[in-house]
């Protein structure tokens, strides 16, 4: 099976497993992994720790502007670039997860983060995470997934996760977040979280990973063989 000119896109709310699945299957089929949402915590990041105002969208462009966001993969997923300084797990930490759907709200932050998407899909096979990749990123992709699970099952996945990394964690705040990110995530004026008419919708609260990645690869294959 030739995977190489294909682009798939997954989007859904936080922690609904995106990046897990995109990643296995990205490992999988020899697919480029494209984490958009490792690209807004990376400005985010990056205006944290430069003192840049979130709220100036005028001086994140220009942060961005300086700023290139890069991806290098690794055995077991990926790691992140901005210019030569790895910011890996930097960008997983609170204060950046609690303040990136600020960033993220921009218009023109989006317009130059689609931009720098739209070009790393024009390389070879590409499988791409976000929230806003099947409607505004790669509006034609061959295969579009819509991941959800309940706001319980997602909390507990990244309480599990945070202990793992060993990120102070408290399960009740993060309902409270993930709740609160979903809310600004599918409200906000520009490309909201949003299924596309043409996606596919998995629930994943009572699956796991392997059934949520043997789901998707049946139907990448189904299209590919259908076109
Ligand atoms: O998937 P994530 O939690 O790493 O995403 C971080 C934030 O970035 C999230 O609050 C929504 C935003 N985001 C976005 O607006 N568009 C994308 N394509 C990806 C992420």
């Amino acid at each position: 099976m030739v995977y190489k000119n294909i682009t798939i896109a997954i989007d859904g709310p936080a922690s609904s497993g995106k990046s897990t699945v995109a990643k296995k299957i990205a490992k999988d089929l020899n697919l480029i992994y494209v984490d958009t949402g490792a690209m807004y915590r990376t400005l985010t990041y990056e205006a944290l720790k430069n003192n840049v105002n979130i709220k100036d969208e005028e001086a994140l462009l220009d942060l961005l502007s300086h700023t290139s966001i890069t991806f290098e993969r690794t055995d077991d997923g990926q790691r992140v670039f901005a210019n030569e300084e790895e910011v890996t797990n930097e960008i997983r930490q609170n204060n950046v997860t609690n303040t990136v759907s600020v960033v993220s709200a921009h218009p023109r932050v989006r317009q130059e983060m689609v931009r720098r998407q739209q070009k790393m899909a024009k390389s070879n096979g590409v499988i791409m995470d976000g929230r806003d990749i099947g409607t505004v990123v790669l509006p034609n992709s061959n295969l579009k997934i819509f991941l959800v699970a309940s706001v319980k099952e997602r909390a507990e996945r990244r309480h599990k996760e945070n202990k793992q990394k060993g990120i102070f964690s408290d399960l009740e705040q993060l309902k409270r977040d993930i709740a609160d990110r979903d809310y600004k995530d599918s409200t906000r004026e520009t490309s909201p979280l949003k299924q596309a008419d043409d996606a596919i919708r998995i629930d994943t609260t009572k699956l796991t990973i392997d059934e949520v990645v043997e789901t998707i690869k049946n139907l990448i294959n189904t299209k590919i063989n259908h076109t």
